[in-house]
């Protein structure tokens, strides 16, 4: 049945990153899913309460604080889960993002940012695929691995340049290790996501206005979405993809800058002309039920 590629049950799947905002949100996936799951973060505190509350639920899962941009740190953390729940079969590399003090132009913070940025989004990245692919082929078995990039390394990420660059660096890796571990059975894949639900905004009302005029879906995405695109990648439902960028953004790099909020490009200039396109722009219904956007 086509259902039974869906399941990832009984298998173990090393979550880097696990207590942060989409991280804790997609171990719990996993874990709902019946995988037992491998947490690992710097932030000790969130991480032990993270596994408090898998294992509240009965949830298989164990975790290991370790710092994922040190290869040899992570590689004894790799092992201990090894020893204790059994070989990875798939990752979920979630480390990365940008810290307020790190946005700025160019000139001033490129330099300045490069070993933050870059050893946060792509360091932890390489350390993390190179150390799990190597467990899984010590172990003698395939498996998927599935890192979350962000959409801004497709389009331009201006004042975090770094970041942009180095999310691309994550898609770039993704392609070429395709290449490399096709032959090993393991797959490798990235989730590219646009704005995401981690926060709530000072001002909702506004927020929501301006999702409505960027984003085609009228909204962000939220973690439980990453997730689901992530369990898709680790599953057998994705078999046949390596080597791509999933990208998860309701549409908003689809829409280019030059279309206002109802899709009328801002250089017609005849009135009568944009007042039609506009009268004809889609008005969105808000009584819709968006059964897949969740919590
Ligand atoms: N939040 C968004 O809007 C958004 C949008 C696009 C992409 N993303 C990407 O999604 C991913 C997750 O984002 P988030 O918002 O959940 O971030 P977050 O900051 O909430 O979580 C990141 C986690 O990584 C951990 N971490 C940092 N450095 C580490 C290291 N060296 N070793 C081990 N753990 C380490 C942190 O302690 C934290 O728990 C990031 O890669 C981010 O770039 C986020």
């Amino acid at each position: 049945m086509i259902t039974d590629r869906l399941h990832i049950g009984g298998r173990t799947i090393v979550i880097t990153g696990a207590a942060g905002a989409i991280g804790s949100t997609v171990a719990l996936a996993v874990a709902e899913a019946g995988a037992t799951a491998v947490l690992i973060d710097v932030d000790l505190r969130r991480l032990d309460e993270l596994a408090a509350r898998l294992h509240d639920q009965g949830y298989p899962a164990i975790a290991i604080a370790g710092d994922c941009s040190d290869f040899a740190a992570l590689t004894a953390v790799v092992r201990e889960a090894t020893e204790q729940v059994g070989p990875p079969d798939g990752m979920v590399a979630l480390i990365g993002g940008v810290e307020p003090a790190e946005f700025g132009p160019f000139i001033g913070f490129g330099t300045a940012t490069y070993d933050s940025l870059v050893d946060r989004n792509l360091r932890t990245a390489v350390v993390t695929h190179e150390v799990v692919a190597k467990a899984m082929v010590d172990a003698g078995r395939g498996g998927s691995l599935v890192s979350i990039s962000a959409a801004t390394g497709i389009a331009s990420a201006p004042f975090h340049a770094l970041y942009g660059a180095a999310k691309a660096g994550v898609m770039s890796l993704a392609r070429t290790l395709a290449l490399e571990f096709g032959p090993l059975g393991i797959r490798v894949n990235t989730v590219a996501p646009g704005g995401v639900e981690t926060f709530t905004p000072a001002d909702p009302e506004e927020m929501a206005r301006i999702e409505r005029s960027v984003i085609p879906l009228g909204r962000r995405v939220t973690p439980i979405e990453i997730a689901a695109t992530a369990l898709f990648l680790l599953s057998d439902l994705s078999s046949a993809i390596t080597g791509q960028t999933l990208v998860l953004d309701g549409g908003a790099l689809a829409k280019p800058g030059f279309l206002d909020a109802d899709n009328v490009p801002v250089f017609v200039t005849n009135k009568a002309l944009r007042e039609r396109m506009r009268a004809s722009a889609t008005k969105p219904i808000s009584s819709v039920e968006q059964p897949t956007k969740g919590k």
